[in-house]
């Protein structure tokens, strides 16, 4: 039984169709990545898994039209569509989203401990932000300085490494290397592959799809709210019309 089990999941804003019955899962200790075109719907699948879209529509609730959201997801073997944004993530699924920010006036000890409130452990909050430090030996230069003054790359590091305060069952991260320059990008994917080996399982959405194929176990190809393809890499390489048309590859 996967740990993370999405069946048939489809969602609609308004009359714009934006998930058509996609279905993906996750298993204990793989990585597996989602890739597709711009507006193929990756953010708003890990939005809808980790109860973000249900949020964002309570936020907007008498200003826009509805969402309609059908289908299931399942997490550690407990239904978890239902469930607000917080419960998910106290389970253990931890999203990390598409150009998160730290806070900028806070230092990147203070982002950090912001992330770890909910564990009343002191030793156990000590012990993960050790963790961080060691992922991120970067952050670790710059605990006093203030978030908003450092680099953006730097900045996105601190957001990945924020969600990492919490304790995380499984990781979906969406576009961790967005805008990156390339040896900050590489220092990001190292840490997360690092992540990963140290057990947890991790959805990586991700741009950057030659990036995903080598970390990856396996993968989703998603368009246009449906999902093409899935299987490994090589698998996936093989198909011309899928390298050419989706993969840019
Ligand atoms: N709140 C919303 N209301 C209406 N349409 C939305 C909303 N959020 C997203 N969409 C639309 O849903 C589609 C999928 O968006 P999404 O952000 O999930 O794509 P994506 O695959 O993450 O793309 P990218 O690679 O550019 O990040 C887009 O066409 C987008 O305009
Ligand atoms: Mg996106």
């Amino acid at each position: 039984m996967p740990l993370l089990e999405v069946r048939n999941l489809s969602l609609r804003y308004d009359k714009a169709q934006i998930l058509n019955g996609v279905s993906l899962n996750v298993g204990a200790g793989e990585l597996v990545g989602l890739v597709g075109p711009n507006g193929a719907g990756k953010s708003t699948l890990l939005r809808a898994i980790s109860g973000l879209v249900r949020f964002e529509e309570r936020m907007k609730r008498g200003t826009t039209g509805a969402i309609v959201l059908e289908g299931e997801v399942h997490f550690a073997g407990e239904r978890i569509d239902t469930l607000p944004a917080h419960e998910i993530r106290g389970r253990g699924l931890v999203h990390c989203p598409e150009r998160r920010r730290p806070f900028r006036e806070l230092t990147v000890l203070e982002n950090l401990l912001a992330g770890a409130f909910l564990s009343k452990n002191k030793a156990e909050t000590q012990r993960r932000l050790e963790h961080c430090f060691a992922l991120f030996p970067r952050l670790s230069e710059r605990k006093a300085q203030i978030a908003g003054t450092l680099s953006g790359g730097e900045q996105q590091m601190l957001a990945t490494a924020r969600s990492l305060m919490f304790e995380a069952k499984l990781l979906a991260i969406d576009e961790p290397s967005l805008g990156l320059a390339p040896l900050i990008r590489e220092e990001l994917f190292s840490a997360i592959a690092k992540i990963h080996r140290e057990g947890v399982p991790v959805l990586l959405v991700e741009q950057e799809v030659s990036q995903v194929f080598r970390m990856a176990n396996r993968n989703y190809v998603l368009s246009q709210g449906r999902i093409l393809a899935e299987g490994p890499a090589k698998l996936l390489m093989a198909d011309e019309t899928l390298r050419a048309g989706y993969l840019g590859l």
